[in-house]
């Protein structure tokens, strides 16, 4: 089965068509990156605008790439949570009316949930059960995938995200938004080793990233202030380094408990080289299988989303009439609960 899928959970406008949930047919993506790089963030109103005026065409080249019409795809799928209310309204109603008029189901899928099935799209063999890292620039959760639809959270930050945590760092430093990925391009090389940030001592699988981010701040603010050169390829270089290495070590420790088969790692921050290397290493002496998302499906897109809808249950008539966005959601919970 051919899926419309549809993505605007943040700044991207992303449609797709996927084929059984593993074939990508055509994955569209329009970035609104160089409107937000002018404030050094998101700016929500102008996402959700921005979206509004690009979807239409958006959608319409995802189909011509596929070379499909509507009424080739058996379902309309589309990201109704989590994430900046306005931006999902625009994608969830376009998609609820194309759906209603193309009388097709309409499928409601779980953003997080999308991330973890870009794994899908890459290894097409992959099937669950096994444990997932998700890393955006929202979001950090260790996750037991027991089914394609049975998630379970084991574990998340208590405050900032960890692409969060390397966007802010990475302003600090000077870099444009967005800073994760600028920090990655820039100082991949620089020396690691330059200076070590404090690692949070917190039981459990939960993490915690702000102290991270607060002694930049302060470390930068007072090289500063005292006329000295920021060394912004060293120090980014050591902070990505202690950011893996600290997603590293929970996700070996919630491993070693809960023995999983494989590990799959997704979202925006799956694509850090510094991330990829450390998890890499640490996966192969625990002896453990490590997938990553192709670079492409690691960034939102709607392939992924089409990817989970597939395993996804669809809403029909009424149901998907009154579909909602949620701005926040659990991983666990499903659409029809509500
Ligand atoms: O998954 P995503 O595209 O959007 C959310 O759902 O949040 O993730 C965006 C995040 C941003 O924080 C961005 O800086 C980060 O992913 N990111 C990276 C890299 N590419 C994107 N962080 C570190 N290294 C990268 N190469
Ligand atoms: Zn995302």
């Amino acid at each position: 089965m051919k899926i419309l899928a549809i993505e605007s959970s943040c700044d991207d406008t992303s449609a797709a068509v996927v084929e059984d949930g593993r074939w990508v047919l055509s994955n569209v993506v329009a970035s609104q990156v160089e409107e937000h790089v002018l404030y050094g963030g998101v700016v929500p109103e102008i996402a959700s605008r921005r979206h509004t005026e690009a979807i239409c065409a958006v959608v319409k080249k995802a189909l011509d790439d596929a070379s499909v019409g509507v009424s080739d795809c058996g379902a309309v799928a589309v990201t109704a949570a989590p994430g900046l209310i306005g931006s999902l309204l625009v994608g969830v109603n376009f998609a609820k009316g194309l759906a209603f008029s193309a009388r097709k189901p309409l499928i409601p899928v779980h953003h997080l949930r999308g991330h973890i099935a870009a794994n899908y799209l890459t290894h097409t063999q992959l099937e669950p059960p096994f444990m997932a890292l998700v890393v955006s620039g929202g979001h950090t959760a260790i996750v037991d995938v027991a089914g394609y639809t049975d998630l379970r959270l084991l574990g998340t930050t208590l405050d900032d995200a960890a692409g969060e945590s390397l966007d802010k760092a990475a302003r600090t430093l000077g870099f444009d938004y967005p800073g994760g990925a600028n920090m990655d391009r820039y100082c991949a090389h620089g020396d690691a080793d330059f200076f070590r940030f404090p690692h949070p001592r917190i039981d459990g699988l939960d993490m915690s990233f702000s102290g991270l981010k607060t002694k930049m701040i302060n470390l930068v603010h007072n090289i500063k202030q005292q006329g000295g050169e920021i060394n912004a390829a060293d120090l980014g270089a050591s902070y990505m380094l202690d950011v893996a290495r600290i997603l590293c070590d929970k996700v070996m420790l919630a491993a070693s408990t809960y023995r999983p088969r494989a590990l799959a790692v997704a979202g925006g921050v799956a694509a850090n080289s510094v991330l990829r290397r450390e998890l890499d290493r640490r996966c192969r002496e625990a002896g453990l299988k490590l997938y990553f998302p192709d670079l492409s499906y690691c960034g939102d897109n709607a392939a992924m989303i089409g990817a989970q809808a597939y395993y996804e249950e669809s809403l029909t008539g009424d149901e998907a009439l009154v579909l909602n966005a949620r701005a926040t959601m659990e991983l666990s919970e499903s659409f029809k609960e509500n």
